[in-house]
């Protein structure tokens, strides 16, 4: 299957949202940074890669805790956001999937909700793996699916009511990253050994008044399919949506559990 329109709208979906990420997807994201952080087992100059880096918040952190950080990430937008953010540390344009480093050369690879959005995850596994020293640790961060997470659990019942999912570009299935004993055997293929994972409760803080509004500004996966549908297919997935979502709003933000899964494992 050729996913690369796919990964074309995931790349400039996610440039023209680097300015806004900190008041909207960063309103989720930034929970699961403690637990990626506590999996990396980080002591001072450890040397890490920031896979995916978004604006740079997890490079910023592991630096703040003596790491020796550095973040790449294929968005142009999202580089320029980290390098005007975190001058100190060292951004760059680059793949998860083809990293441009050496063999062997990072103590940790993290990457907090970036595989959700590649298009061969097991090859981005496989990259972490290469630039890893031989026990140095793989950190990722996932979604769970609409079976455990309220939030995605909302859209999609009343996306897949509506929307045409033919319409959209063939995309890789974002949940085979939320199924533990999936993504185990996966990093075991990659060459990890001492797998684990570990759930966060994250809530999704979402201003009023419209959710279903706040929602296409948080991701990419869901505009680049709800853009292919009719204006009055779209208008009612809205109004449904903001429907659904009503009895989560309380002084004017939404608060919607939207929980992730933390995996890690040693580069064998
Ligand atoms: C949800 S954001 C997470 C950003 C950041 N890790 C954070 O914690 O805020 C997903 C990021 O993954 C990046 N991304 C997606 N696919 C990628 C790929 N194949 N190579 C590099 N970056 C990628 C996007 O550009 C975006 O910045």
């Amino acid at each position: 299957m050729d996913f690369s329109a796919f990964r074309d709208g995931e790349r400039d979906g996610w440039s023209s949202r680097a300015e806004i990420y900190e008041d909207a997807t960063a309103r989720a994201t930034l929970q699961s940074i403690p637990t990626l952080l506590s999996h990396a087992r980080l002591f001072p100059d450890t040397r890490v890669l920031d896979a995916g880096c978004g604006p740079g918040y997890v490079a910023a952190a592991a630096k703040l805790l003596g790491a020796e950080a550095e973040g790449i990430d294929f968005s142009k937008g999202m580089v320029e956001q980290a390098i005007a953010r975190f001058p100190a540390i060292q951004f760059a344009v680059a793949d998860v999937e083809n990293l441009p480093m050496a063999d062997g050369v990072f103590d940790a690879v993290l990457s907090n909700f970036v595989l959700f959005h590649v298009t061969d995850p097991q090859l981005a596994m496989a990259e972490a793996r290469r630039v890893l020293k031989t026990g140095g640790r793989f950190v990722f961060s996932q979604w769970l699916g609409p079976d455990r997470s309220e939030c995605y659990k909302l859209l999609f019942d009343i996306i897949a009511r509506h929307a045409d999912m033919s319409r959209a570009d063939p995309a890789p299935d974002p949940y085979v990253l939320s199924n533990a004993d999936q993504v185990f055997k996966m990093m075991a293929e990659a060459g990890f050994k001492d797998t684990k994972s570990e759930i966060v409760e994250n809530i999704l803080h979402a201003p009023g008044p419209s959710f279903f509004d706040f929602f296409m500004s948080v991701g990419v996966r869901v505009p680049l399919i709800l853009d292919r549908q009719d204006a009055e297919v779209r208008d009612i997935i809205r109004q449904e949506v903001d429907e659904a979502a009503a009895r989560y709003l309380v002084d004017d933000c939404y608060r919607i559990p939207m929980p992730s899964i933390v995996f890690s494992g040693v580069a064998g």
